[in-house]
C-alpha cells in the first residue's frame, strides 16, 4: 500500500513523452488545474511521420518550459503537490527517456513519490475527466496509433484484453492510409475530413478473425492495391470516397467488437480509448450499435483522445486510491508494455 491512498485531497504532477507531444499537467482529485502540451507535429509532418531522435531531442529542449506552464496555470508550487507522475512505456524509448529521466528528477529534488503510468491505461483513464460517473465494470474499446484492443475493465486496476489486433493498429492503418493519399500526417484526422466529402462506395475486404481480434494489414492493402492499381491504368477515382469506404470498414469493426463483448458479458458500458477515438464517425457508429441493446457509451473529449498528460495524471490518482506501489528509483522507460502489466 502507498503512503498516499488514504488523502483527502490528491494533487498530481504528471508527464507525458511516449511519442511527439511534450505535456504537462496538474491534476487535482480529478479535475485539470492547468495543462501544457508543446506538440512537435508540425515538425514531424514535414517527414511524413515521427523521427524518434528529433522527437528525443525536442523533448528534452521543450519539457522545462511545458512544466513550468502547467504549474503557472495551476497556480501552484511545489509544496501544492502529493507526487509526480510519468508514462514509462510503451512508446518510443529516446522519447519516454526524457520524461522519465525529468519526473524522476524533480520527484527527487522535491522529496515527492514518483508513479509509474502505462500509457494505455492512461487513455483509458481519460474517461474519467470528463465522466466521474462512469464505473467499472465497462468494455474499454482501446484504439490508438501503437494498440488496438477491446478489454473488460473488472475493476480500476484489473483489466481483461479479450481481443487484440494480430497485425496493424487501427491508428497506424489510418495514417498509412493517408500516406497513400497524400494526406499530411498524422493522417487520422486527414481521412475523416476527406471522408465527409465521400461516399462509402467502394466494397473494402472484412477480415475474419478469431473471436475478438482485429486485423487492419489486410484493409490497408487494399487500400493502397485500389489506389495503385487506379495510377497505373491512368483510371481516375475519387480520394474521398477512398476515404470513406476505409473509414466506414475500419470503425464498423471496432464497434461490432466491442458491442458484442459487451452483450455477452452483460455489461451496459462502453468507453472509447485512444486517438482514434476522436473519430466522429466511430462515435456515430458505435452510438447506432450500442444504443438499440441499452448500452451506454463513453468518450473522451476530443483534446483528450490524442496524447497529454492529463490522461496520466488523472490514471495515477486511480493507482494511487488503489494502494499501487510508488515507483522504485530504478524505473525505467519501457518500450512495450502488454496491456495487462501493471509495472
Ligand atoms: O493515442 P494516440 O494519440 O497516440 C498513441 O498512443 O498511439 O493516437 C494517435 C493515432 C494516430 O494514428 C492518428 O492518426 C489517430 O490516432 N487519430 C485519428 C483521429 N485523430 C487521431 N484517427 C482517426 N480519426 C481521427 N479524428
Ligand atoms: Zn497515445
Amino acid at each position: 500500500m502507498n503512503s498516499l491512498w488514504d488523502k483527502e485531497s490528491l494533487t498530481v504532477l504528471s508527464i507525458e513523452s511516449s511519442c511527439d507531444e511534450t505535456a504537462c499537467a496538474i491534476v487535482r482529485d480529478g479535475v485539470v488545474l492547468g495543462e501544457c502540451i508543446s506538440s512537435q507535429v508540425p515538425i514531424h509532418r514535414l517527414f511524413g511521420g515521427v523521427v524518434p531522435e528529433i522527437a528525443s531531442r525536442n523533448h528534452a529542449v521543450n519539457i522545462n518550459t511545458v512544466v513550468a506552464d502547467a504549474l503557472s496555470q495551476a497556480n501552484v508550487t511545489e509544496e501544492d503537490i502529493d507526487l509526480v507522475a510519468v508514462t514509462y512505456g510503451a512508446g518510443l524509448i529516446g522519447a519516454l527517456l526524457t520524461g522519465v529521466s525529468y519526473a524522476k528528477g524533480l520527484a527527487y529534488a522535491w522529496g515527492k513519490p514518483l508513479m509509474a503510468v502505462n500509457h494505455i491505461r492512461g487513455h483509458i483513464a481519460a474517461n474519467y475527466l470528463a465522466h466521474p460517473d462512469l464505473k467499472p465494470p465497462y468494455v474499454a474499446l482501446i484504439v490508438s496509433g501503437g494498440h488496438t484492443a477491446v478489454a473488460v475493465v473488472k475493476d480500476y486496476t484489473t483489466l481483461e484484453v479479450v481481443g487484440q489486433t494480430a497485425d496493424d493498429a487501427v491508428g497506424e492503418a489510418f495514417d498509412k492510409v493517408a500516406r497513400v493519399l497524400s494526406l499530411p500526417y498524422p493522417g487520422g484526422p486527414e481521412i475523416e475530413k476527406l471522408a465527409r466529402e465521400g461516399k462509402a462506395n467502394i466494397p473494402m475486404p472484412r477480415a475474419k478473425m478469431e473471436g475478438y481480434d482485429f486485423s487492419y494489414s489486410g484493409l490497408k492493402t487494399a487500400v493502397i492495391n485500389y489506389v495503385h492499381t487506379h495510377e497505373q491504368k491512368g483510371e481516375p477515382y475519387v480520394p474521398a470516397d477512398v476515404a470513406a469506404s476505409f473509414q466506414d470498414a475500419a470503425v464498423g469493426v471496432l464497434a461490432d467488437h466491442a458491442v458484442e463483448l459487451a452483450m455477452e458479458r452483460g455489461i451496459d458500458k462502453i468507453a472509447i480509448a485512444g486517438g482514434v477515438g476522436a473519430n466522429g464517425r466511430l462515435r456515430e457508429v458505435l452510438n447506432n450499435k450500442a444504443y438499440p441493446h441499452g448500452i451506454k457509451t463513453y468518450f473522451p473529449p476530443k483534446r483528450y483522445c490524442t496524447d497529454n498528460a492529463s490522461m496520466i495524471g488523472m490514471e495515477a490518482l486511480v493507482q494511487v486510491r488503489a494502494g499501487a506501489p510508488f515507483a522504485p528509483d530504478t524505473l525505467d522507460a519501457r518500450a512495450t508494455i502488454p496491456l495487462v502489466e501493471r509495472k
